[in-house]
């Protein structure tokens, strides 16, 4: 990896194996995007790819121009990287070229979460500086390319070096013109509960956007978009992807210009956000990172799964299998007292479950959803011997114990609001409104940040808590900071973020081996940027195991498996009243963070055996499953959706695990093949079944052995019942494969 700079040409080559990113300084010191995507040599200029082409305006070069951080004003009319207003209510910015550095290693980003290294030697950085003249301002766009892995990280910081204040109304992390329009737009949609379904569409002429104003990331976005070829699928065809490492409100847009050009851009949503940045003042905007695959949609998740299980999560649990958890919430909801929660507690126990979750409803005096938020202190009427008297039961039992917290909130019906109420986000003299019983609190104001990290520590001091559950589960309405300045208020939910990450930078670091999972309201927070604070996430509310086949598939595209939170619960299912086996929940949940949500003291015996099995099998493979490789096999947005297939393969290819899925049975059904990816076709496995079938199953007889790996990675698992062994199955079936290199 290397940063190559032509002085006579003023070109940069950013470059690793993989990848290339080259730009170059235009003649009237604007910055020109020359390329992304496949390395290329390093010796050549490039310049020639930004055409000698000139139309319309004699500056902006009209809306021809393949451009590295426009802005409007000059003759560039598509959407821009940078919008300013200046003291004297103009518009118009023309940063150019005034200078750059290029630097070992990676910095981190003041008050924001990013990708790091932790040796120098693993990326390159370089530092672009422009300079608007007339104002004063500096824009840095700052690059780093990585070593071993096929992006770069993306950010730009803003100081007023003039004498007047200066607004920024639009400030895009990464902006990408595209020389061809090409391709398709891979995106997230959802809701509650069906978070992150995957969306194709082809770019068109005009805009196409994803974007959250919610004050979260989302359940209905995510920050996270690809452009794929049209041909492009798992393992074939070039695919570029933009995720965004902020939790806060974001766009993500292609606009199609008139000449068929694309350009990308990524950042926080320019609608719900203006920030000023008076003189001697700077900004710092968050971190976008941008991968490229020539083989499809594999190798760019392989890409955003190493970059973010290794070098965006941090700290101790990073590379710590993660234990298997039992959470209280689907098995009791507010219904508790610690003799049920330890009921729970040891019968999970004796199954092999690592870590007791207590849920919502231990504070104040919750027991449905309309009161206590922000009264974070035990009620002693469920828990007489307090949070310290539970955890220390637990703990006796030889297990971890941990909590559930949702500070971000205030209830109406709270101490907290009562001697705070301007506290809670809303506008004075205009009403509040209210999503699940609550108000949000004013993560904008320094005092109530300082509230809620002396709550925290007190609250993690005094008991063994070895993991936290942060909730966070609605959005904001009358977004409002009651501390801010009239000329201010458009930092509101920038500046609520920056609160949320700076209370989650000081508890993560008072208590380093304390185990974080974000949570809202599901996955309404599941991005980037909370993985760098939390290194797993509740994937979903949604624990039905037919649906979270869709949800972690679509979830995979970006996100590894050590950040999905994946549960076990009972059935019927609590969101879709569905019926599924105990053996087919598990090996849906397993490919994640295992645990499960349910009264573990109600099961029946042959459940309770069935479930210590379930436990051993993935302790025996959580470090492949966590740390491996993650392929897709079978996407069950596919044809008719009625199958799934996916697997984890360890980096040395010599271990893995293969889950297959069928929704629906069929009478007399037809053969299905699924070919495995991640092996040594020159290497000999045996394939091995869990859980085991009987001697005369054909999904056995036609599996297990001994197979090469050329074999598993062209004919794969087959699946061919007959009638009367079909007949035998039932619907939400599924096998797992175990494949070891003999
Ligand atoms: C959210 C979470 C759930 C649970 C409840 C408790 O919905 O996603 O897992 O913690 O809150 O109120």
């Amino acid at each position: 990896m290397q940063i190559f700079f032509k002085p006579e040409i003023r070109e940069f080559h950013l470059r690793n194996d993989e990848i290339s990113y080259i730009i170059g300084v235009l003649d009237d010191g604007r910055l020109g995007q020359l390329h992304f995507g496949a390395a290329l040599s390093p010796g050549p200029s490039y310049r020639h790819l930004i055409g000698a082409r000139q139309r319309g305006f004699e500056k902006g070069g009209g809306d021809f121009a393949l451009l590295e951080y426009p802005a409007r004003g000059t003759g560039d009319f598509r959407v821009p990287a940078l919008e300013v207003v200046h003291a004297d209510g103009s518009r118009v910015i023309e940063p150019v070229y005034a200078g750059h550095r290029i630097l070992a290693g990676k910095t981190a980003l003041s008050g924001l979460p990013s990708t790091y290294v932790e040796k120098e030697s693993e990326a390159s950085t370089l530092e672009v500086d422009l300079v608007d003249g007339p104002s004063g301002l500096i824009v840095t766009l700052i690059y780093s390319i990585f070593r071993d892995v096929p992006a770069i990280a993306r950010s730009v910081r803003f100081k007023n070096s003039g004498a007047r204040p200066i607004r920024l109304d639009c400030v895009m992390s990464a902006l990408l013109d595209l020389p061809d329009a090409d391709w398709e737009m891979l995106s997230y949609s959802g809701a509650w509960a069906r978070e992150r379904s995957e969306f194709r569409r082809a770019l068109a002429p005009g805009i196409q956007s994803v974007y959250s104003v919610r004050g979260a990331s989302s359940h209905q976005a995510n920050p996270f978009v690809a452009l794929a070829r049209p041909d492009a699928g798992e393992v074939s065809g070039e695919i570029l992807g933009f995720s965004l490492v902020y939790s806060g409100n974001f766009l993500a847009e292609a606009e199609v210009g008139p000449y068929r050009t694309t350009r990308v851009r990524l950042g926080i949503e320019p609608t719900t956000f203006s920030w000023l940045i008076e003189p001697g003042e700077s900004f710092q905007s968050p971190e976008a990172i941008l991968a490229y695959s020539p083989s499809g949609l594999g190798a760019l998740s392989d890409a955003y799964h190493r970059l973010y299980r290794e070098r965006l999560a941090r700290g101790y649990w990073r590379d710590r299998p993660r234990p298997v958890l039992i959470n209280n919430w689907e098995g009791t909801y507010f219904d508790f007292d610690e003799a049920r929660l330890f009921g729970i507690a040891r019968a999970a126990n004796e199954l092999g479950v690592e870590l007791f979750v207590l849920d919502d409803g231990w504070f104040g005096e919750r027991d449905d959803e309309t009161s206590s938020l922000g009264d974070w202190r035990v009620d002693k009427r469920k828990l007489p011997g307090g949070i310290e008297g539970i955890a220390r039961k637990i703990e006796a039992l030889g297990m971890k114990f941990g909590i559930w917290i949702e500070p971000e909130m205030v209830s109406p019906k709270s101490e907290l609001f009562e001697a705070k109420p301007d506290w809670a986000v809303g506008i004075p003299g205009r009403r509040r409104t209210t999503a699940r019983n609550q108000y949000v609190l004013d993560f904008s104001n320094p005092e109530v940040i300082e509230h809620l990290y002396s709550t925290m520590v007190a609250l993690l001091r005094s008991a063994p808590i070895s993991y936290v559950k942060w909730d966070m589960n609605r959005n904001v309405t009358e977004a409002f900071g009651a501390t801010l300045p009239p000329e201010r208020q458009g930092e509101f939910f920038h500046r609520y973020i920056l609160g949320v990450y700076e209370l989650y930078r000081r508890i993560t670091s008072d208590f380093p081996e304390v185990l974080f999972e974000s949570c809202a309201g599901g996955g309404g927070r599941f991005d980037p940027g909370m993985l760098a604070y939390a290194p797993q996430a509740w994937t979903s509310d949604d624990t039905d195991a037919a649906e979270r086949l869709g949800i972690q598939w679509s979830s995979s595209l970006c996100y590894p498996l050590s950040s999905m939170g994946a549960h076990l619960s009972a059935t019927p299912n609590h969101q879709t009243g569905r019926i599924t086996p105990l053996s087919t929940r598990a090996a849906v949940a397993f490919f994640g963070v295992f645990g499960y949500e349910l009264d573990a003291a109600a099961l029946a015996p042959a459940a309770r055996e069935e479930i210590s099995r379930q436990i051993v099998f993935y302790k025996q493979y959580r470090d492949l499953i966590q740390r491996g490789r993650f392929l897709r096999i079978r996407s069950p947005f596919e044809g008719d959706g009625n199958h799934c297939a996916w697997m984890c393969a360890s980096e040395d290819r010599k271990r893995a695990v293969v889950g297959v899925y069928r929704l629906l049975n069929r009478p007399n059904p037809a053969a299905e093949r699924f070919p495995l990816r991640g092996l040594d076709p020159a290497l000999v496995y045996r394939v091995s079944l869990w859980p085991e079938l009987s001697g005369g199953d054909f999904v056995r007889i036609d599996n297990e052995g001994v197979r090469g790996g050329d074999e598993l990675m062209t004919v794969g698992i087959s699946i061919a019942d007959d009638p009367w062994q079909a007949a035998s199955r039932g619907d939400f079936w599924s096998q797992l494969f175990v494949v070891s290199a003999e």
